[in-house]
């Protein structure tokens, strides 16, 4: 089990992603802090986790991540009932597409406010409770981006200037808190079969060609949390890039028991676009590899 007896918060996790990322912590032995605005997301995840996963601990807060108070009160409950957190995950997420002449101003700004300012207030009130002690086990801060940075898509500009922001974000804080034993990554994937982005046909079955499910982002994010992720920091994970080398090196004679130095001098040599692109995160890329 990659994360047994950690404890890890991740935001937006009543569906979609966060859900998927949460089964996935609580699988790899994490006791789980859940927030969302819905209880019955919450709860009807609790309750699975708790069948699946007796020996893992799982603590449930409604809070809306734009506001500040309920951060400060949902995190003060998960280090009362689960003690130092080793990972925090600030997942949540909003969008709509829209002319931007028409686009209504009070939704987009309420896109900001969810995907930066929620990011920012999970920080601030995660940060008195983040295990920082050791150097060789940082404390862990994701965020879940996106590929629409820098790709633009057409239509979305308040999704994009969040998920723009939120990588301007990451290099301050990962700037301003460097030596303070915690690590700053961010996962930004390409389409994924959720409410976001398909609405109530989520999860019907049909999702169109190139759309992910949520489950297929798991490793990336219990890898990041793993203690073999401890060098890996403020770095922009394009789901598309990893996948990309990693097809790559599936069509090559690279074992999958494969040491990094050895994928990354044949990524350096056969694919050197590649290579530049991954290189930030090897033992990650590695571990994506022997798990393909
Ligand atoms: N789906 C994609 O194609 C895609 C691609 C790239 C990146 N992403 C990113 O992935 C993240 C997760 O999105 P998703 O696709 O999993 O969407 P989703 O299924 O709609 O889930 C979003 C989650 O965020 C929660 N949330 C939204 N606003 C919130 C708020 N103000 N306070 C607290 N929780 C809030 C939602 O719960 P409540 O509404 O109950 O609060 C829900 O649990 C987002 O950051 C999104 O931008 C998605």
């Amino acid at each position: 089990m990659l994360l047994k007896g950690k404890n890890v918060v991740i935001t937006g996790s009543g569906r979609g992603i966060g859900r998927a990322v949460a089964i996935a912590c609580a699988r790899e032995g994490a006791n789980v802090g859940l927030m969302s605005r819905t209880i019955e997301e919450l709860n009807t995840l609790r309750d699975k986790i708790k069948n699946d996963y007796p020996d893992v601990k799982v603590v449930i807060a409604v809070a809306d991540v734009t506001k500040i108070d309920d951060q400060t009160k949902a995190f003060t409950q998960y280090s009362e009932e689960l003690g130092k957190l080793n990972g925090v995950i600030a997942n949540a997420g909003w969008s709509r597409m829209g002319d931007s002449h028409e686009f209504d101003s009070d939704k987009f700004a309420a896109i900001i406010n969810i995907n930066i300012l929620g990011v920012f207030n999970t920080f601030k009130a995660a940060y008195p409770y983040l295990n920082t002690a050791n150097k060789n086990n940082k404390a862990r801060f994701i965020t879940t981006g996106s590929a629409i940075y820098p790709n633009i898509m057409v239509k979305f500009a308040a999704y994009a200037a969040s998920k723009f922001g939120v990588v301007g974000l990451q290099k301050e804080l990962a700037i301003e808190y460097k030596g303070k034993n915690i690590s700053f990554n961010m996962v930004l994937p390409t389409m994924v079969d959720t409410r976001l982005l398909r609405g109530s046909k989520a999860g019907d079955g049909n999702k169109p060609p190139g759309v992910m499910s949520p489950n297929e982002l798991d490793d990336y994010y219990t890898f990041l949390l793993s203690e073999q992720a401890n060098l890996i920091n403020n770095q922009l994970i394009q789901t598309f890039d990893a996948q990309e080398a990693i097809k790559f090196l599936q069509k090559s004679s690279i074992d999958k028991t494969s040491d990094w130095d050895s994928i990354a001098s044949f990524l350096q040599e056969k694919s050197p676009k590649s290579f530049e692109k991954v290189k930030g995160y090897g033992a990650l890329l590695k571990f994506l590899y022997s798990r393909s």
